[in-house]
């Protein structure tokens, strides 16, 4: 009789084990965020004129209050992650699809947040039918127009810019061998800007990459859009990626002294996929949150110093959702943690955009 009490016991005392540690963060909901929206990173920074951003995925969106509360209180653009891939938006030759991007723009309407689109021409996140496709010059020119056309056309005055040519640089500083580039010939990127202009006049077109040092690729980067300026193409801005410490610098005063000479050329520069990597520092957890705090910060006062950059937009803003999460093993790079509460990176963030009020 004891004996079948003791198992009784145990079998319960498993079950409960087994009951709690099966109910992962994905089932469980996650407490209510904790920061204020009413002195949010989006109210600090709107009274500054300064657009604060996250990319953003429809999944959350659809399923996650917390993820859609956080997002409307803290941030005032955004970017979809990848509906707005060609592959996403163009999965076969003759048949588009909006539905997803659709509901992620009603949605930034609804809540009066500005949308950019990401991205136009890369040689990235293609269809097969694209790769596959050995396509002739006109042929493929023929198809990266009727996709700018019909895409930016889709969502003429909603998208606030486009990120029309994605990674054009390799990291030796030479032009990117892409299936654009290849097929069509350097002139692909000179195009695409033009048919991006045409099918919608007002939105701000710039090239996106990670190119934001001081060093061989970020001068080819730099003298692209300088040759794109005297030719008259229309480009109003660069993307500096930011995936700091992952690919990109860590030097915030090399990032200043860059962004400068864009300065000069009448470009602005919006940061585009900023995330840090918590595993690149050194010592107790604590202590990386706050060296990755101090780097969002020392970002942040960057663009907020320079006379050309009014945008900054995070790959994403929680952890749970991080990009990084699944591809990279690096870890825990955004400013909201796994359930939604504000990081150190948060607070650096907030204090920087209020201190400069
Ligand atoms: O959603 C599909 C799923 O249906 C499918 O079963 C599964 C199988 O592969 O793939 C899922 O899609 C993945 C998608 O992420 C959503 O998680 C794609 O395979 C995967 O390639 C995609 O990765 C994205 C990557 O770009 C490539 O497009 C990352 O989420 C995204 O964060 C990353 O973002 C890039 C920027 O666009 C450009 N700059 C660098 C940045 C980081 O790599």
């Amino acid at each position: 009789m004891k004996l079948r009490s003791f198992i009784a016991y145990i079998l319960v005392i498993v079950a409960i084990v087994w009951s709690i540690s099966s109910t992962s963060f994905a089932t469980k909901p996650p407490p209510q965020p904790t920061n204020s929206a009413a002195e949010s990173l989006r109210l600090l920074a709107t009274k500054r004129d300064f657009l604060i951003g996250t990319a953003i995925k429809p999944q959350p969106l659809q399923d996650d209050p917390t993820y859609r509360e956080v997002l409307a209180g803290e941030f005032n653009i955004i970017i979809p992650e990848n509906h707005t891939k060609f592959w996403r938006l163009h999965p076969e030759r003759d048949r588009y699809d909006f539905t997803q991007v659709d509901a992620i723009v009603q949605f930034a309407q609804e809540h009066d947040i500005k949308v950019m689109g990401h991205a136009l021409a890369w040689f990235h996140a293609l269809p097969r039918w694209v790769v596959e496709g050995n396509f002739s010059r006109e042929e493929l020119m023929e198809i990266l127009h009727d996709h700018i056309q019909t895409v930016v056309g889709h969502y003429r005055g909603q998208i606030y810019a486009w990120d029309v040519v994605n990674e054009p640089v390799e990291a030796n500083g030479s032009l990117r061998e892409t299936i654009w580039y290849k097929t069509i010939g350097p002139e692909y990127i000179d195009l695409a800007l033009r048919w991006t202009r045409e099918a919608d006049p007002e939105t701000l077109l710039y090239i996106n990459d990670y190119a934001e040092g001081l060093n061989a690729k970020s001068q080819s980067f730099y003298n692209l859009a300088k040759e794109l300026r005297q030719r008259g193409a229309p480009l109003d801005a660069v993307g500096f990626q930011s995936h700091l410490g992952f690919l990109s610098t860590n030097n915030p005063e090399e990032v200043a002294e860059n962004m400068k000479r864009y300065a000069e050329l009448g470009l602005d520069v919006m940061i585009t996929e900023m995330d840090i990597p918590i595993n690149q520092f050194k010592g107790t957890p604590e202590q990386q949150l706050e060296a990755q705090a101090k780097m969002y910060r020392d970002f942040l006062k960057v663009c907020l110093d320079a006379s050309n950059c009014n945008t900054l937009v995070m790959w994403g803003f929680t952890d749970r959702h991080s990009w990084m999460t699944g591809f990279t093993g690096s870890k825990d790079p955004l400013i909201f943690d796994n359930f939604y509460h504000p990081k150190p990176a948060y607070h650096a963030m907030w204090e920087e955009l209020k201190g400069s009020e």
